[in-house]
């Protein structure tokens, strides 16, 4: 078989971000273009500034990384770009940029679910094992999903309200942190030895889904509270109750998950994957259970295209193709492609 090159592209939130893939598993070049600098200043994401910095960056990032990979277009087997979940106005600027690389280049288009996308990721660090059982937690998404083979899903478990990046990124501006905030509640978390008590939302017993906002309720209560009361809240302890109770149920949910449909490997997802807590957390559960677990780097867990790269690799060799009719789809659901 011929080598496949793929080149990614993902636009569906506040990274612009490109990528060629050799073979599903290999990164031939990956650029990220952040606006994490200029978000700072909104304290999170605005989608009319979201789309505008698409529509700078993604000619001259498209560019960059075919020369980072010394390719031209004629070697390229497919582009693959990111339909949806998103923001609508920034999913939009990489599909028009990848239907117009397309065309021009006569290349077939392949698109991608952004979260089939983060769990693909892992795919870059070592081949999956199957049955498996992947927690995928970000800014928009916190869910468990089972997969029995390449290209199924199965949403066994999500989040009722907020996602715990979201959660992360609310308590962290009750805290005076910038956006994002979860790599500061994490920095912070660990710099307390005891936490505040916060609640854990457990749900019904057999439950895998998940609800962070009765959590960040608490959070600002606790701080309102102690404003009040004219007291100073100590931000590290805030953070480790906070962070405590949002690993302690995420670990929980997900070894539970994984003994009941004996997956044979548990992989973490997502920005909030690239939490130390959390992957600490897990690394040990799974020691102890004895099922393999793997995290990837952790600039493959926030937004890249690599990752679309590598699950466009096998939607391609399963025949899956895109069209120039093409759309943004911000609710798109999680389908299996097999
Ligand atoms: O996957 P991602 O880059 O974008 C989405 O698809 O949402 O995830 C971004 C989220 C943000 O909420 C950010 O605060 C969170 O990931 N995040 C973290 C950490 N690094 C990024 N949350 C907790 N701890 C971290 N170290
Ligand atoms: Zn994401």
């Amino acid at each position: 078989m011929n080598d496949q090159y793929i080149l990614a592209i993902e636009t569906s939130c506040d990274e612009t971000a490109a990528a060629i893939i050799l073979n599903g598993r290999e990164i031939i070049s990956n650029v990220v273009a952040s606006q994490i600098e200029s978000q700072k200043r909104f304290g999170g994401v605005v989608p009319e500034v979201a789309s505008r910095h698409h529509v700078e960056q993604i000619t001259m990032i498209i560019e960059e990384t075919l020369e980072k990979a010394n390719m031209q277009p004629s070697e390229l087997t497919a582009v693959a770009v990111t339909e949806g979940p998103g923001l609508v106005g920034a999913l939009l600027i990489g599909i028009n940029a990848a239907k117009a690389f397309a065309f021009a280049h006569s290349l077939p288009l392949i698109p991608v679910h952004h979260i089939a996308g983060h769990i693909y990721a892992n795919e870059l660090v070592e081949p999956m094992q199957f049955p498996l059982l992947a927690l995928v937690v970000s800014g928009g998404h916190t869910e468990l999903v089972f997969m029995k083979e390449h290209g199924s899903f199965e949403v066994i478990g999500e989040t009722r309200d907020d996602a715990a990046g979201e959660a992360y990124d609310k308590v962290a501006r009750v805290l005076n942190m910038p956006y994002p905030g979860g790599p500061h509640i994490d920095r912070l978390a660990h710099e307390a030895e005891e936490g505040v008590e916060f609640p854990r939302a457990w749900l019904e017993e057999n439950s895998y889904d998940f609800s962070f906002s009765g959590l960040k309720s608490a959070v600002i209560n606790y701080k309102h509270n102690m404003d009040q009361r004219g007291e100073e809240i100590d931000p590290q302890k805030v953070a480790k109750g906070f962070q405590d109770s949002v690993v302690e149920v995420l670990t929980t949910k997900t070894l539970r998950a994984a003994r009941q449909y004996q997956v044979k490997q548990v992989i973490a997802a997502g920005g909030v994957s690239a939490n130390k807590g959390l992957r600490t957390s897990l690394e040990q559960a799974f020691e102890e259970a004895k099922i393999s677990f793997v995290v990837p780097p952790l600039k493959l867990c926030t937004d890249n295209a690599a990752m679309i790269g590598a699950a466009a690799a096998h939607m391609y060799n399963a025949g899956v193709r895109g069209n120039l009719a093409m759309n943004g789809l911000p609710g798109k659901e999680l389908k299996s492609w097999i």
